[in-house]
């Protein structure tokens, strides 16, 4: 059985679904007066969720005084970087959204990569709840690529990990190589986890890593099992389209 799954016929309907998901978890947050502590994804997927978080209703109905921003990894660029998922995020909705500054926790993707790793696995500790050495994230947002990653955990990589961040290598497209990651531990602590996957070049990730072997050595993706919280995968019937029918929570119209 697919866990929760919801297929929706094109990326807007989906970045739709997931923005208005985003702002009902800032809301319940923002009820119980707790921060609503959010890991942004980067990459290509996620841009237009982004601005349609900036825009109404959202821009004004999302209690943007409680939301804390990390990012589940980063590429080693400097914060104006075309590359930097931070700079992605600040062109399409940190610069449009009334968030105080003091709330982006951003990877400092200018630092060699220990270094920005070390600098960030330090202040995940000094969020932590104790016992822990990094916060319960309300949500994460992940994407996947065509190779089954997830945030910068890449095939062949340590399955075990257990440092809750780590600079990375790895070449995936023409993007920087050098990254920073949050691993499992971290990712998996969190409330909610919203994968979104969307066009054709993710089918056979999303059918290997929903039907496939168990295998997350090859498959990171496959390493994203919330302890507690809700694992929800947000996909475009593109790339659904290896994935059998009958499909649950098919969006037709969304
Ligand atoms: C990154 C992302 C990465 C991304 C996937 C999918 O820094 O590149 O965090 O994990 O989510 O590579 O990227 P697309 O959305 O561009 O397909």
């Amino acid at each position: 059985m697919i866990p929760d799954l919801h297929i929706f016929p094109d990326p807007e309907a989906l970045c739709r679904f997931a923005a208005d998901e985003f702002s009902r978890f800032a809301q319940a947050a923002a009820k119980k007066h707790h921060p609503f502590r959010v890991a942004l994804s980067g990459g290509s997927t996620p841009q237009r969720l982004f601005t349609i978080l900036a825009a109404p209703p959202h821009q004004q109905a999302i209690p943007w005084e409680f939301a804390e921003l990390f990012w589940g990894d980063e590429r080693c660029v400097p914060p104006d970087h075309p590359e930097s998922n931070y700079f992605q995020a600040y062109t399409t909705l940190l610069r449009s959204v009334p968030i105080p500054q003091s709330n982006i926790y951003r990877i400092k993707g200018e630092l060699p990569p220990e270094k920005a790793a070390q600098d960030y696995a330090d202040l995940l500790a000094r969020l932590a709840p104790p016992g822990l050495a990094y916060p319960i994230f309300d949500l994460v947002l992940l994407g996947m690529g065509a190779d089954g990653h997830t945030a910068s955990l890449f095939p062949g990589s340590d399955p075990q990990i257990t440092q809750p961040v780590i600079p990375v290598t790895a070449h995936y497209q023409d993007r920087p190589a050098n990254r920073v990651t949050l691993t499992p531990p971290v990712i998996n602590a969190a409330r909610n986890i919203l994968v979104l996957v969307t066009g054709e070049s993710k089918a056979q990730a999303l059918a290997d890593a929903l039907q496939g072997k168990h295998d997350p050595a090859r498959l990171p993706i496959q390493r994203i099992n919330p302890v507690n919280g809700k694992l929800t995968w947000l996909v475009d019937r593109n790339a659904a389209r290896m994935l059998p029918s009958p499909r649950q929570n098919n969006h037709p119209n969304h």
